[in-house]
């Protein structure tokens, strides 16, 4: 049916005979001779099929999207109609039979039309893949995957699976469920990850371990997450922290290079949690953006204006400055809105100080609150190295609040003002904090999950004194503010992991009926491991600059994680449900069928 592929017909063919097949992705009649853009997965050709070729009268019927496949002879295109932007630009083919291998019916959106909505593009997405900027991404998401391979191959990694059909295994979110016929009442989890499997794997002596596999996460979905999503996920034995991060930092630069041929040539930076959340307001922080939270609650205690003298004495609360460098042309409707926008984020307002003039001190102010503060403004302004020019920010408030919409606005006025210049800027962020106080079910739970390597003993981990404050062997692989990788150093000593357990207030009895066979295999010989797992589906949305991470998935969940191409998750059989020992409680079935 073919010779070439048609993005690959170049002035190298010319005067050949070639066979081409692929859509047609335009027609258009010029008094008699047709001119059809054929199109496959490297590219589009241009036909011609002249008034007195005996395939005229097929080529008139032609719709957009019907399947050809094309004899014909490579000419030159004449100097006038070469198209230097083409791949096959300076070519033709001259048709010399057509076959129609399949026709169209009219397709319900154009593949160059903008704005299609998401859930038609969704159901359709056999069309949708079709347009260029789709086949690109999963192009990218290829050769994403293959360099991962030949790196870790490289390095002595195996490529393993672990089982879907499994039980819970706890990264934080609500599991997806399967129920199980052969053993009634029972149910299988999908895996959150593979992380008890690869542990598993390290105690059977493989070593090192890795597998590109999909993770199933019953969340809240946004841009950056789905319930479904892809994982490479990596272990290793006898490698300490340091070890296996300089490892997947190779990794990632290996990928960078091949994938989009971007170099870096220096060590990521590393930043531990604690600057990351001081600095930047969150744990992932974006470097691009060349600004801080400077914390001002010591100078603020004392002052009368309580809405910032409050919170700088409460332990929990938060008190900072953000130096906007030229931020003094902002004009107040957008200071209203930056007000506004802190507002998503529980923030109660947003005060400023405008730096006109700083060598005529107060007067060279204009703030609505310098009045309050008088005496501290001049420091306060230069502890946040405030020129001529600038304007500063002021969040008060609980730290995470302050946190929350003062590190979310350093970014919107990053991205607003054109700050951000580079690229790209990973930096590996460190010593998370081991726990973290579930406020809804007022116990701790683990900040990366309980197979993680406190930095503390075990007899620290029993007393219980201050979970909050102890720091987890954990890290992440941040770029451009997106959380790309996380990873950590395992327990590997059964005392240690039980002691973990009951601080989460996992009983022994709980910890043995959940994870049993975890404690079991610590006891017969568990070398020390650590390992990483990259989001694929991250990563390719950071390598491709794609903002929605629906569009580097092929077949991806909407927003309320269902699928409109097949209009999965279905109902099923009163029988299947009898199989299976189910039965709805209220709606009944049969009445929520629409
Ligand atoms: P973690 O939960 O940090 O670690 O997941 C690793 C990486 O997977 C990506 N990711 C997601 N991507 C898309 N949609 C989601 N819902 C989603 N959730 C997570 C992120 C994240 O950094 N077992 C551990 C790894 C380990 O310790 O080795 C784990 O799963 O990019
Ligand atoms: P008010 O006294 O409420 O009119 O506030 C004076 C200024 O402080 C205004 O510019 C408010 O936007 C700002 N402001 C109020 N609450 C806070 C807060 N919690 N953090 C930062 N600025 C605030």
């Amino acid at each position: 049916m073919r010779t070439h592929y048609c993005g690959q017909v170049t002035e190298t063919l010319i005067e050949q005979t070639v066979q081409v097949a692929g859509w047609v992705h335009r027609r258009r009649d010029h008094g008699g001779v047709i001119f059809i853009d054929l199109r496959d997965r490297e590219g589009v050709v241009q036909i011609v099929v002249n008034p007195e070729n005996a395939e005229l009268a097929k080529a008139e019927k032609l719709r957009s999207e019907c399947v050809l496949s094309i004899r014909g002879k490579v000419i030159a295109r004449s100097p006038e109609t070469v198209n230097p932007n083409m791949n096959t630009g300076k070519i033709e083919i001259v048709a010399q039979s057509l076959d129609v291998l399949s026709m169209a019916e009219p397709i319900p959106f154009q593949l160059d039309e903008k704005n299609v909505g998401e859930e038609t593009r969704l159901k359709y997405r056999y069309i949708d893949l079709r347009r260029n900027e789709m086949q690109k991404n999963l192009k990218l998401r290829y050769t994403v995957t293959k360099a991962m391979r030949a790196y870790l191959d490289a390095n002595g990694f195996m490529d393993m699976e672990t089982p879907i059909l499994t039980k819970s295994t706890p990264e934080g979110a609500r599991d997806y469920l399967v129920p199980s016929r052969t053993h009634p009442n029972k149910f299988f989890a999908l895996p959150q990850s593979p992380q008890l499997f690869k542990q598993l794997l390290m105690m059977s002596g493989f070593d090192r371990y890795y597998q590109i596999t999909r993770c199933f996460r019953d969340e809240d979905l946004r841009a950056d997450r789905q319930p479904e999503f892809t994982q490479l996920d990596m272990e290793t034995s006898f490698m300490d922290q340091e070890q296996v991060m300089a490892m997947m930092e190779g990794l990632a630069k290996h990928i960078f290079k091949e994938a989009i041929g971007y170099e870096f040539d220096y060590d990521f930076p590393h930043m531990t949690y604690a600057e990351a959340v001081q600095k930047y307001g969150i744990d992932r922080p974006d470097l691009r953006i060349d600004m801080t939270l400077v914390d001002v609650a010591d100078l603020l205690q004392e002052i009368d204006f309580k809405v910032f003298a409050a919170p700088a004495r409460d332990p929990k609360g938060r008190v900072v400055a953000l130096r906007v460098p030229q931020g003094g042309r902002l004009s107040r409707k957008e200071i209203d809105e930056y007000t506004k926008f802190v507002s998503i984020y529980g923030a109660k307002g947003l005060a400023y100080i405008k730096v006109n003039d700083l060598s005529a001190g107060l007067d060279g102010l204009q703030s609505p609150i310098v009045k309050f503060f008088p005496d501290q403004a001049m420091e306060i302004l230069a502890r946040v190295g405030a020129q001529d020019g600038d304007i500063v920010f002021f969040g008060a408030d609980s730290a995470k609040v302050v946190n929350d919409s003062m590190g979310a606005l350093r970014c919107k006025i990053g991205e607003d003002m054109g700050m951000i210049q580079e690229r790209f800027k990973p930096v590996w962020v460190v010593d998370f904090p081991m726990f973290e106080a579930d406020a809804e079910a007022a116990r701790m739970v683990a900040v990366h999950h309980p197979f993680t390597q406190p930095k503390a003993s075990t007899e620290e981990i029993l007393s219980h004194h201050a979970p909050e404050q102890m720091l987890a062997r954990a890290y992440d692989l941040v770029i451009n503010g997106l959380e790309v990788g996380g990873g950590s150093v395992r327990i590997h000593d059964t005392k240690m992991q039980a002691a973990v357990f009951k601080l989460l207030g996992i009983d022994a009895e709980a910890a043995q009926e959940k994870f049993g066979f975890l404690l079991d295999a610590l006891k017969y010989g568990c070398p020390p491991h650590a390992g990483m797992a990259f989001g694929l589906d991250r990563l390719i949305m950071i390598l491709g600059d794609i903002p929605s991470i629906r569009d580097v998935i092929a077949f991806p969940k909407t927003q309320s994680a269902a699928c409109p191409l097949t209009e999965a998750p279905g109902y099923v059989e009163d029988a299947q449900l009898q199989e299976l020992a189910l039965r709805f409680r209220k709606p009944q079935l049969s009445a929520t069928k629409e």
